[in-house]
């Protein structure tokens, strides 16, 4: 794991995004996994702005989203598939028919996962996964408790996400209870994880995820069994961290030799 602490959200979600660059510059055709939420949202405007100016091009990428609300349509404004349109895909120059978003209204969910692993499987695998973390620890909608080898499936959102993603909707009682998430063990199976961390209200949850035991009780610190896995902090989400120095010190280093 490589822990890279920045000052701003905007300094951290740059570099995030020169590892994505870098990569779709190496490997045109790459695969990446993509996360919704306000986090990844400065990100996707740094990738944004280099395919406007001709540094990276995304039209032989192809993209895999991590989850969607069960129940609400595709044209629905709290959608995934409309938020990666708005946020991502509609600033970039990728062929819509390259990017995937599990289908929420899917009449059988089984089919639905099932089919969308097989069509992973088929691309070669997600080359990069983008995460952002729930402030109880989750990825995607791993919430605590799901199994660390879980697969893309069915599942219910814990009363604290609700009222996490609440802000997002009129009123509570709007947020969707249940999603289709990719799970845990489907998530490790990325050649590179690149997750993203701002403000304190995910201090807890980076605490966990990267020093605390490896549990299902947070999904986020099966991560640290990964080979390839970066994590992208700014001051505040790092700041419970125990060993804060020795990660700057040595993240420098590391993302200097892979931006080389
Ligand atoms: C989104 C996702 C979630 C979010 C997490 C943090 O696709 O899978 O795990 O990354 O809930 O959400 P934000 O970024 O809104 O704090």
């Amino acid at each position: 794991m490589e822990i890279i602490i920045c000052k701003t959200k905007e300094e951290a979600s740059r570099k995030a995004a020169d590892l994505v660059a870098a990569l779709l510059k190496a490997k045109p055709t790459a695969v990446l996994g993509l996360a919704t939420g306000s986090t990844p949202v400065p990100m996707y405007q740094a990738l944004a702005k280099d395919c406007a100016a001709g540094k990276i091009s995304f039209k032989k990428a192809k993209s895999w989203n991590l989850d969607e609300y069960l129940g609400l349509p595709p044209t629905h404004d709290q959608s995934y598939r409309y938020f990666m349109d708005k946020n991502l895909f509609d600033h970039i120059d990728i062929d819509k028919k390259n990017t995937h978003v599990l289908n929420g209204l899917a009449k059988d969910w089984r089919k639905e996962v099932k089919s969308y692993e097989a069509a992973i499987k088929k691309a070669g695998g997600i080359d990069l996964q983008v995460l952002g973390i729930g402030s109880d620890g989750h990825i995607a909608f791993n919430e605590p408790g799901s199994s660390l080898t879980s697969r893309t499936r069915i599942v219910s959102l814990t009363p604290q996400t609700i009222k996490d993603n609440a802000r997002f909707f009129k009123k509570a009682a709007d947020v969707p209870k249940q999603a289709l998430s990719m799970g845990v063990g489907s998530i490790m199976e990325a050649k590179r994880i690149v997750l993203l961390a701002f403000g304190a209200n995910k201090a807890d949850a980076v605490k966990g995820a990267v020093e605390g035991g490896v549990s299902q009780f947070c999904t986020a610190s099966a991560l640290q069994m990964h080979p390839d896995c970066w994590f992208f902090c700014d001051e505040a989400a790092a700041s419970k961290l125990k060993l804060k120095k020795y990660y700057a010190w040595r993240a420098e280093e590391a993302l200097k030799a892979e931006l080389a």
